[in-house]
Parts: C-alpha cells; structure tokens; sequence
C-alpha cells in the first residue's frame, strides 16, 4: 500500500481485532538482517507491518540518496515467503508534502559518531520513524543492532516523548566472513569488502582482550583496535570509541551495557560496525 489513508484503514480494523502490530521500519533491498526482524516480529505480533522506504530526509546532499540500492520487486518476494502481512511502500511526496516543515530532533546523543559525519541525519531518521510510528501506530517496532546509535536515538525519542511502543532490539546479522549485513554492502567490490573486514576484525581482538586478557582500560582496548584498522592500506578510521549504551557517552573502564562504536570509510563508501561488550 502506497497511500496513508489505506493503510490507516487497514490499521483500523486490525486494532479493533484487538491484534499486536509488530512493525519493520526499512529502506528496503532487504537482507539477512531485515528478515531476520520480520521473523522476530512475527514469533511476537499478530499481524506485521513493514515499511520500504528511502526517506530523503535522512541523506546529506553529498550523499547517495540517488544511487541508494533498490529493488522493489524482489523486496516483495521475501516480504510474501516471510508472509508479512503488509507492506507500506509511500511515493516522497505521500511523506513529505511540499509545505514540510515539523521536525524530530534528539539533542546532543544526535551530533556526535554518525552525526558528526553525517551532520542532519538522525533529525531525518528520527523524523521519519515517528511518522511511521504515527501512520502505522505499532505495539512492538524492530530495529537492529547494526545501527546502534539509531537504535538507542530511537530509544530515547521513544522515551521522551512518551509514544506508544516497544522498542525490541535484534542483534546484528553477519556475513559468513563477519561483515555485518548492510544494504550498502553492494557498494563493495572483492578488494574494499575484504578492507572492510579489518574494522570487525579490530572490534574481534578488543572484545577478545576483554573476555581472555580482562582488560578493560579504554586506551588500552582502543589503541589496539585502532591499529589494526590504521595497518590497512586505503581505510580512514572516521572513529573507534568506548561508550556507554544508555547515553552514548565515553567511558574509561568496560562496564555493563559499554558498546564500542565503529567507522570506516573506504574510497567513496562508509562503514559502521559495533560490538556490545560485558565484563566477562
Ligand atoms: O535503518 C534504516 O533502514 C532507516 O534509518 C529507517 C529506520 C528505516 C528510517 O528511514
């Protein structure tokens, strides 16, 4: 469905049913990862609702909005084996009407990591999320780990603005050689994938420190990440750092719910990957 007031519709009278609406915010050319939180939302819903769409709001203007993957009939193939019972697929123009002008904005958890490199975007992503939370009106939505600081931006919008529903977390889904699950993984050629693999592989040894060597000093773990990524040829370290996962902000011991958050860039393409850390 394409419109919002069908779908409106639709979500009038599965609530009147009483039913659970598990709901799969995406962009679509779904992979491992978007179908495993369809499962997860189906194990716990009544009735799933998935979203494909490449929201403009949430790309730089030096980004690749245009050249974002698309392919929307194959979406529709999985979306029918997982046997989602309904997909929301608006035009821009269904979302953003030309007067536009109301916007969602996380202070402060949104300006640094992903935001400090992509300056406006989780004011997109968050924007966008609430407008679907709002059209789709969801008891349960499902976002992955992968995205972490989206995840716990979404969190805390969730939070503070007291919306309805459930945030339920996935964990991220990984390639057989480690390289988490992203649609932009097409980007990658032979030669830059097996690049991209040095940021897992740094995140790999940190979390090894911590469970075998128990170390946890922050300058210690990240130093011997930051090599490992600084040792590839042709890979920009954006940032590695050591935080907490409730506010985002930087820790010097490992403690529980730390995360270490990822960046690379290789040639044109960005890179994020993360690792939950617990003392062992
Ligand atoms: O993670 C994504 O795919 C997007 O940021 C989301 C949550 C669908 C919002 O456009």
């Amino acid at each position: 469905m394409k419109k919002i007031k069908d779908i409106r519709k639709e979500i009038g009278k599965i609530k009147k049913e009483g039913k659970i609406i598990g709901f799969v915010p995406t962009m679509g050319y779904l992979h491992k990862g978007h179908i495993s939180l369809i499962r997860k939302a189906k194990k716990q819903s009544d009735y799933v609702v998935v979203s494909i769409f490449v929201n403009p709001t949430q790309f730089g203007p030096e980004e690749d909005f245009e050249r974002y993957p698309r392919d929307i009939k194959r979406d529709i193939e999985i979306l029918k084996n997982e046997k989602v019972d309904l997909l929301f697929n608006p035009e821009v123009d269904e979302m953003y009407k030309e007067d536009f002008k109301t916007w969602v904005y996380v202070d402060e958890f949104s300006e640094i990591f992903e935001g400090k490199f992509r300056p406006g975007h989780f004011k997109g992503v968050c924007t966008v999320v609430l407008k679907l939370f709002n059209i789709i009106q969801p008891d349960k939505a499902y976002f992955g780990w992968k995205d972490a600081q989206q995840l716990i931006i979404i969190k805390k919008m969730v939070n503070d603005l007291n919306i309805p529903v459930k945030i339920i977390p996935c964990p991220t889904i990984r390639e057989e050689d480690g390289l988490a699950s992203s649609s932009r993984n097409v980007y990658l050629d032979e030669r830059e994938r097996s690049k991209a693999l040095c940021l897992y592989r740094a995140l790999k040894r940190i979390e090894q420190l911590v469970k075998k060597e128990k170390i946890y000093n922050r300058e210690i773990l990240l130093k011997e990440g930051r090599t490992i990524i600084e040792k590839e040829e042709n890979v920009e370290l954006q940032y590695l750092e050591m935080v907490k996962i409730n506010d985002l902000k930087k820790v010097e011991k490992v403690e529980k719910g730390t995360i270490i958050l990822g960046a690379i860039k290789i040639g044109k393409i960005r890179l994020i990957d993360n690792l939950l850390i617990k003392k062992f």
